[in-house]
């Protein structure tokens, strides 16, 4: 279960966030009712949520997952390998937050880079992406930080997607949603896999708090297949974040 849950408001410039997407700039006045929508949502699933205010010259800082990985027993700051977002990590609001719930943070430090968006946890065994933005140096300290801690990881390697997470959630009790290049990823073998069809695909990007599962609206055959395995879903529009390649994992950190 979790506690916890901390956010950032976006900036008003989060038009600026770096974008694969070709869908427009999102609007800031609609992201930011999206975002009071979204910490409506997890307020309901019975965490207690930390709203970190908005830090206008990051564009994309209201994607805190990137920047600290949150376990049971330490919280890891990151090096985010996307530069423009490399300073979000030391922002000392957050490392202060980070030290009030954790009596352990740990640091990712050069020449590793992790964005914490690339990290799965499966109760104590943590999966990380090998991505454009997580290389093997960062892959390699997080592993030992973990390890110290009496935690696991393995590295996953990674073609396409920008962050691990981006097609794969893990709604706990083995289910894991998969979609792109990790549905036949020899890794999730064991898990019970849900196959998420490419024109769903940013559906994928679910996440599971305290027996509810929220879902980005628009996505109905996610719902669905989500649905019929039993969970309780909170429908989350987050348009205006998919513009900018973000979706309902990127704004929390689950704890
Ligand atoms: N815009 C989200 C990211 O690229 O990190």
């Amino acid at each position: 279960m979790f506690k916890n849950v901390i956010v950032r408001v976006p900036s008003k410039h989060i038009s600026e966030g770096i974008t694969s997407a070709h869908e427009g700039k999102p609007d800031y006045k609609k992201a930011l009712q999206q975002h009071e929508n979204y910490v409506s949502a997890l307020t309901k699933t019975g965490v207690n949520v930390t709203v970190l205010a908005p830090e206008d010259d990051f564009p994309d800082s209201c994607f805190v997952e990137d920047v600290a990985l949150c376990t049971s027993k330490c919280a890891i700051v990151t090096r985010p390998g996307a530069l423009s977002r490399r300073k979000e990590a030391a922002l000392p609001d957050m490392i202060e937050a980070l030290n009030k719930f954790y009596d352990h943070v740990e640091y990712i430090e050069d020449p590793g880079t992790v964005e914490a968006g690339d990290i799965m946890m499966v109760g104590d065994h943590f999966y990380i992406g090998h991505s454009a933005r997580t290389n093997e140096a960062g892959g390699k300290q997080m592993i030992a930080i973990l390890e110290k801690y009496g935690l696991s990881g393995q590295m996953v390697e990674m073609k396409e997607m920008l962050h691990l997470k981006t097609g794969l959630a893990y709604l706990e009790n083995n289910n894991l949603l998969t979609a792109g290049e990790f549905k036949t990823a020899p890794e999730f073998e064991k898990f019970n896999k849900i196959g998420i069809e490419m024109d769903e695909a940013y559906g994928a990007n679910c996440i599971w708090v305290n027996g509810y599962v929220l879902v980005p609206a628009g996505y109905p055959k996610v719902q669905k297949k989500i649905e019929d395995l039993g969970y309780k879903v909170i429908v989350v529009d987050t348009s205006e974040y998919r513009k900018i390649d973000g979706g309902l994992s990127c704004l929390s950190l689950r704890f």
